[in-house]
């Protein structure tokens, strides 16, 4: 455990000198500030690192990472990174990025108690009753894990366009495309949804906010 620790400070310095042999204005640079053009939505699962999986660099990618890369109307910590994002950063596109084999969904999928934590899980199951049909009709368990891991994402992409942070920014005239993707933790590659979000006429009726 003690060297596991000591050998992250070590790979630091090794990681700032190969930084400043390449580009001696790194962190000069990044000390200027940043203006990264995407706010990436992700789970906070260890396989899925964000800058990693689509060669970001440092100042590139706005991040933000939860259990089951979940858009809650009541969480504080997403909208204060929601509203820096796009209201101070002005970032043109929001990625919410789930993966196959989330745990988190997993746990939505059973009735199995885990303490705490069962209170996020519920925003989860939900999903599930949205989409209780399609759901309900895979009767290959893999399937229908991965598709609700897909219909997941969807539903958090929704959830982002139902806020008045993106619906205030549109109305604005701010250019913010919402995107939905899946990373397969299998073979390393990313599948887009298609779900595209441009403007307030997307949402049902109902959601959209006279601004
Ligand atoms: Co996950």
């Amino acid at each position: 455990m003690e060297t596991f620790y000591k050998k992250l400070l070590e790979n630091n310095k090794e990681w700032v000198s190969k930084n400043l042999e390449k580009d001696p204005d790194f962190f000069n640079r990044l000390a200027d500030g940043q203006q990264p053009p995407l706010l990436w939505i992700g789970c906070a699962d260890s396989r899925v690192p964000a800058n990693e999986i689509i060669g970001a660099q440092p100042g590139e990618v706005f991040v933000h990472r939860n259990i089951a890369n979940m858009v809650i109307h009541t969480d504080m910590n997403m909208l204060s990174v929601l509203d820096y994002a796009v209201n101070v950063l002005k970032v043109k596109h929001v990625i919410v990025c789930g993966h196959y084999g989330c745990g988190g969904v997993a746990a939505a999928m059973t009735n199995k108690q885990f303490g705490l934590i069962d209170n996020w899980i519920r925003h989860i199951k939900d999903v599930y009753r949205f989409h209780n049909e399609e759901l309900n009709s895979l009767t290959v368990e893999k399937e229908r894990f991965d598709r609700f891991v897909e219909l997941n994402v969807i539903e958090q992409v929704l959830d982002l366009a139902k806020t008045s942070i993106i619906q205030g920014a549109w109305k604005n005239g701010q250019q913010i495309h919402l995107h939905g993707w899946v990373y397969d933790i299998k073979d390393g590659l990313i599948k887009d949804l298609d779900v595209t979000f441009k403007d307030n006429n997307s949402l049902s009726q109902v959601y959209q906010l006279d601004l």
